[in-house]
């Protein structure tokens, strides 16, 4: 037992499934194992930005199962508003990090948890430094680009919608005979794509990884088509770019710019290349806000347990990852400086090209 501290915790940039699960994790371990007191600080850096600090008291008495099955976080979140940069309402940019800062100090945290993506951690271990915070990481994102884990809470979720979105348009594709084209999310990297495109039978797997020609898969459709196949299945990441190089991108209200799109390019593409009739389906945030996998549950469960005892050790400015069936922790640091893309000779792409499917190189 070390008792008598109050540690936080903050879910930072975009929810995911299995947020919940370490929430729940976390606060058992603090309160059940070592006496502690757990606040769940309300909607990301948000919480600890407003006077007073926004939190919730966190009982493990609440937290019951329930609580695993739940998609999204209980606490609430924000990727908006960069802490050193925030946009304030008269249009002025304003470094608010002392702010926040002091949200944690009027909190009287002896530590924080902050489950992010690499933009959320590299922003709270930025916080953490200047204001001497003890911070502990956990990896939270459906992209699962995080260095130095071979998970992120949330991804495997992501993956299990976007095959069941190709377990669902396989019949329809067949039925019409059509070319259906599946747009997943994964901001830089190809991960959902390819882990769901090999679950979910894809014949055509693009990610921005690897950079496509569409004569290679014209020559991929043509080829089935003769081999008697009526219909087919592509699976697009959203940062693909397009024929000439560019990002499919939409500027939204207030300037902001989002992916979205490139499977509405592709289809029109292999329709003009191959005579195919094409139908696109965009699956957004339908991946994120999904009942967690069991796998979700298990890995957020043992994430969350391991950094409250990394807090009973005192060891800070360590994000827990997940290596080779355990739970192991690194330096924040390396972790962030080293984003994780899809291995190009990895097991995965070299499973996918066993089984016959195109990554359009
Ligand atoms: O990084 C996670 C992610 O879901 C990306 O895959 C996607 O591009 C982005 O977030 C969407 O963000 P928002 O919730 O702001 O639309």
């Amino acid at each position: 037992m070390s008792g008598g501290k109050r540690i936080g915790i903050i879910t930072s940039g975009g929810d995911c499934a299995g947020l919940n699960a370490a929430i729940r994790a976390i606060v058992h371990r603090a309160v059940n194992t070592y006496g502690w007191e757990v606040l769940g600080i309300r909607e990301g850096t948000n919480g600890l930005l407003d006077r007073p600090a926004r939190y919730l008291k966190l009982d493990p008495a609440t937290l019951d199962a329930q609580t695993l099955r739940l998609g999204g976080t209980i606490l609430g979140t924000t990727n908006k508003g960069d802490p050193f940069a925030y946009p304030m309402i008269d249009g002025a940019v304003k470094d608010r990090a002392p702010e926040i800062i002091g949200g944690y100090r009027e909190l009287g945290l002896d530590a924080m948890i902050g489950i992010g993506g690499d933009g959320s951690l590299a922003i709270l271990r930025r916080l953490a430094q200047l204001g001497d915070l003890k911070l502990i990481g956990l990896p939270k994102t459906i992209d699962n680009d995080v260095g130095f884990t071979e998970l992120s809470i949330g991804f495997d979720t992501a993956v299990a919608v976007a095959t069941e979105a190709l377990d669902r348009l396989q019949p329809t594709a067949a039925s019409h005979a059509r070319v259906m084209v599946l747009e997943v999310m994964g901001r830089d990297a190809g991960h959902i794509a390819v882990s769901a495109g090999i679950a979910g039978g894809a014949d055509v797997i693009l990610i921005p990884e690897i950079p496509y020609g569409i004569e290679s898969v014209a020559a991929k459709l043509r080829r089935l088509r003769e081999a008697g196949r009526s219909f087919a299945l592509v699976v697009v990441s959203e940062a693909v770019k397009t024929l000439k190089g560019a990002e499919v991108q939409r500027r939204y209200h207030g300037g902001e710019t989002r992916f979205g799109g490139i499977g509405a390019y592709i289809a029109d593409v292999i329709a003009e290349h191959t005579g195919a009739e094409t139908r696109v389906t965009v699956l957004g945030h339908v991946q994120r806000g999904s009942v967690p996998s069991p796998r979700d549950r298990l890995v957020a469960s043992a994430f969350g347990t391991h950094a409250v005892d990394l807090i009973a050790e005192n060891k800070f400015d360590r994000m827990v990852a997940w290596a080779n069936r355990q739970v192991i922790d690194v330096p924040i640091e390396d972790a962030i400086a080293r984003y994780r893309p899809v291995e190009l000779n990895g097991t995965l792409v070299r499973t996918a090209r066993a089984l016959g499917i195109c990554f359009g190189d």
